[in-house]
């Protein structure tokens, strides 16, 4: 049975000039055909799935209407067995929450928000190109308090073009000072085929490591110190609070996704769908045809560098037997990793060097 279940929704109210996840800005006249596509997706795969975790990322799963919002988990609880579900995530943008689809969600089962600020400061926001104003982003998570919700996280990205010390820990404080239960802070990267990478490349930005590591630096000393948790480099929550879903799929878990552009592994299986919405929507309505446009078997060892690359970055870390004896020792005596009983964990200077030591280990 696959217990993790993935939907993209590839839709947006404005796209961001540092984003390379698949997504259109929002067209309700898709959203129909879309959806039903979806559904039909889920069907297939009905007889396997039994989810202890679900999540609508994206994209934004927000910017579809409430009533599509709707008929998206009523009809996939009229096909799936929802009986183990635990935790139901759906990502959010602050410019696409109201009350009325807040309340909705929540009734619908949906247990956990995760709301995209990325930053409280006024310029960071222009510079990230973002759709909404820090007043909005502040008005959305009293919208998603009042409406209930209980488990809330929000992504926050260091490292922008121009952003300081000081705005990073002012952004942090004042994430901490709202009192989300789980925050995301992801370092900015320039993925190929977006502007960022284009103005990086022109040589419009410049990339400052230090600055980076510092910011990073600041970042676990602020959170860490408000009693938030570091459960993985990037995610800190207050305990009890870790996203099950993407711990499962960084411990290696099985999962389906559903929409454009999404990963499954079952398995030794592999596929990804097709990243063009007008694609999927014909591929899944035409007689079964699968909407995937990449499929791998994967072997043991492909699996296995996988495993320690995901779990390294998890607080759990990693177990003993699947690292050289030899390289690990190396990396612990230079303090990169450090041996908790039969595992290898990240030192605080192996979290700021993640990916280096990773590569060093596979
Ligand atoms: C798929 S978005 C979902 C949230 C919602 N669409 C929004 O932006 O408000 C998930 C998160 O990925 C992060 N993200 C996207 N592109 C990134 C990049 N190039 N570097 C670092 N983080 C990025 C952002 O923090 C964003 O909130
Ligand atoms: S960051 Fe969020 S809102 Fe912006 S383009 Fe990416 S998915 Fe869409």
């Amino acid at each position: 049975m696959i217990r993790h279940l993935y939907v993209h929704i590839p839709f947006c109210p404005k796209v961001c000039p540092y984003c390379s996840f698949y997504k259109e800005v929002r067209n309700h006249h898709r959203s129909d055909a879309f959806l039903n596509a979806v559904l039909t997706e889920a069907e297939r795969h009905s007889r396997r799935l039994r989810p202890e975790t679900i999540f609508f990322g994206g994209g934004t799963p927000t910017a579809l209407s409430t009533r599509h919002l709707e008929h998206l988990v009523s009809g996939l609880r009229a096909r799936i067995d929802l009986s183990n579900l635990r935790e139901f995530t759906v990502e959010m943008n602050p410019a696409t929450v109201s009350s009325e689809k807040a309340s909705s969600l929540l009734a619908l089962g949906v247990n956990r928000a995760s709301m995209g600020v990325q930053s409280w400061d006024p310029e960071m926001l222009r510079t990230l190109g973002r759709v909404h104003s820090n007043r909005q982003a502040h008005d959305s998570f009293e919208i998603l308090r009042r409406a209930g919700f209980e488990n809330i996280n929000l992504d926050l990205i260091f490292g922008v073009p121009g952003q300081t010390l000081q705005q990073w820990e002012t952004s942090l404080e004042a994430t901490v000072a709202l009192g989300p239960h789980h925050i995301s802070a992801y370092c900015l990267t320039y993925e190929e085929d977006t502007e960022y990478f284009l103005r990086l490349s022109r040589g419009q930005y410049r990339r400052d490591e230090f600055l980076e590591t510092d910011l990073f630096e600041m970042t676990m000393d602020v959170l860490r110190g408000s009693g938030f948790f570091q459960y993985e480099i990037s995610n800190y929550a207050r305990r009890g609070r870790e996203c099950r879903h993407n711990l499962a799929y960084w411990l290696g878990g099985d999962f389906l996704g559903l929409g454009p552009s999404a990963f499954s592994t079952v398995g030794f299986c592999r596929w990804r769908n097709i990243s063009d919405t007008a694609a999927y929507i014909s591929a899944v309505e035409n007689d079964g045809a699968s909407p995937s446009d990449f499929r791998e078997v994967l072997d043991e060892r492909a699996l296995r560098v996988e495993r320690i690359a995901f779990s390294l970055r998890t607080n759990r870390g990693v177990a003993a037997d699947l690292l050289p004896p030899s390289k690990a020792e190396g990396l612990a005596e230079i303090g990169r990793l450090r041996r908790r009983a039969d595992r290898w964990c990240f030192t605080r200077k192996g979290k700021r060097l993640a990916d280096s030591v990773a590569v060093e280990l596979i």
